[in-house]
């Protein structure tokens, strides 16, 4: 047996591709490893989102660049958003790296690999593949039980968002076909999983491109149906996309959680249109009405870039003004960073400067804390129905879950409940997860017997 030590960057995606190499290089007799040192095959899979994190694999390569010559056998592999950019590039500025692997070849790896071990080679795929076989084949079906599974549901973008090259490293927009998706959830679920992520670029698009059948609304009556799942979620929407059938799913499966990701990027119309994102905040706003008209405990969170190119002080105010009128449960928050091949560094520079860029992201974080605060203070007194992950991080004898509004929940509890679905009283607050008392054993005894709601 051969060992593989895996590091991954980014989204949910690359999390989910990284368990896909994993178990593609099974086959080929790879187990896993936590250290480098003891590895036979290093893979790095990367994420160009943002120059930082483009960066942080050259500094990684570097720092084994060591460990290869101490071990001339050990073969270094890139994959990811990365190995896509830069292709041939990467093995010019990296002499010890041995294999480039582009977002769509996981499953020429072991055939690489392979190569990789003989004099001299250093195999490179970055082809985009279309074809229902390779769709077909996305599923990543983890080996250990865990309570959350991802499920790809498409691959790849037809959106033109100026800022973002998601789409020259993932591809076009292609669904994977609706009987695959069900066939691997029931599976799934046959198993012990509870909860399902559905992953994608764009998932209110699903079925509009070559190969699904049914429209993401669609597809989720029908994963409801499910009989031993318990929760879904998906990710990511556009709210260009979002449909009113998507927001009436949100009063009608009861499996569909209380949560959604609604990217607004910036409250400036301004600011939107030169980000190409095809709708106004007036827009966004509306359908934020609606939904929580169908569903009024929904939590919702975005992402927020700030310091896009000509992004004024009073376009900024208006980002701080929609995180006030939203009052978003949770935010993820980005300094613009131009990105090659991308129509805003084409059109606009980067005129915003790195302090100026500073400023803003401190400021919109820390309005979103009191924000945050103050939603998560609602909630103390309150049950909640958790599925837990397992131990935290944050201190022994803790367990941590999640509330089907997505909030992270720490409670003093045994390990034996990860998986399960349990109740929680919410004993306090911070800004980033909730403090949750367990009932007693004799109760979780019960409560698991009767079933929880
Ligand atoms: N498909 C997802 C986004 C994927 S990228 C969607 O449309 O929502 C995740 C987030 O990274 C984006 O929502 C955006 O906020 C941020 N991002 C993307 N490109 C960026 C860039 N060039 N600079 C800063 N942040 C960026
Ligand atoms: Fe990027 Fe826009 Fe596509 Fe999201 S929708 S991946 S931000 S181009
Ligand atoms: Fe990064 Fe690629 Fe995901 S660029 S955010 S890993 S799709």
């Amino acid at each position: 047996m051969k060992k593989v030590y895996i590091q991954t960057y980014g989204c949910q995606m690359n999390q989910h591709d990284s368990q896909r190499i994993l178990q593609v290089l099974r086959r080929s007799n790879y187990t896993p490893t936590s250290s480098p040192e003891n590895a036979d095959l290093i893979f790095l899979n990367t994420c160009s989102v943002r120059d930082k994190a483009e960066q942080k694999v050259y500094s990684a390569l570097g720092r084994w660049r060591e460990l290869k010559e101490r071990n001339r056998g050990i073969i270094i592999g890139v994959g990811g958003c990365v190995a896509q950019q830069e292709g041939e590039l990467l093995l010019k500025r990296v002499p010890h790296l041995d294999l480039v692997c582009g977002t769509h070849n996981i499953h020429k790896l072991p055939e690489m690999v392979g190569q990789a071990g003989t004099l001299g080679a250093r195999p490179m795929e970055l082809a985009f593949y279309r074809d229902p076989a390779y769709m077909e084949d996305l599923g990543g079906r983890p080996r250990v039980h865990v309570s959350t599974a991802f499920v790809t549901i498409m691959q790849g973008c037809n959106n033109v968002c100026s800022f973002c090259i998601v789409p020259h490293v993932r591809g076009r927009e292609l669904s994977r076909p609706s009987a695959s998706i069900i066939g691997e959830i029931r599976e799934l679920a046959a198993r012990g999983v509870k909860e399902v992520m559905l992953l994608g670029q764009n998932v209110n698009s699903y079925g509009k491109t070559s190969g699904g059948e049914l429209t993401f609304p669609e597809l989720l009556t029908r994963i409801n149906k499910i009989g031993a799942l318990e929760r879904i979620r998906f990710m990511t929407s556009h709210p260009q996309d979002l449909s009113p059938e998507l927001i009436e799913a949100y009063a009608t499966l009861e499996k569909l959680c209380e949560h959604l990701h609604l990217p607004v990027q910036s409250g400036s119309d301004s600011v939107l249109r030169r980000m190409r994102r095809g709708y106004t905040r007036d827009a966004y706003l509306e359908k934020i009405r609606r939904l929580r008209r169908q569903c009024p405990k929904v939590a919702l969170s975005t992402d927020i870039i700030v310091g896009f190119p000509g992004e004024t002080e009073a376009e900024f105010a208006e980002t701080l003004a929609i995180l006030r009128q939203v009052a978003y449960d949770e935010i993820y928050s980005f300094m613009y960073s131009p990105r090659p091949h991308t129509v805003a560094v084409k059109l606009y520079g980067d005129d915003v400067s790195e302090e100026v860029k500073k400023e803003r992201l401190a400021e919109v974080q820390r309005l979103q804390n009191e924000i945050s605060l103050r939603k998560n203070k609602h909630f103390i007194g309150a049950v909640q129905e958790i599925l837990v992950e397992g131990p935290s991080k944050l201190k022994r004898g803790q367990i941590t879950g999640r509330t089907r509004t997505n909030k992270i929940v720490n409670s003093m509890g045994p390990i034996t409940l990860s998986g399960s679905l349990t109740e929680v009283k919410i004993a306090g607050a911070s800004a980033n997860s909730l403090l949750g008392e367990l009932p007693a054993v004799s109760e979780i005894a019960t409560l698991r017997a009767g079933g929880i709601a």
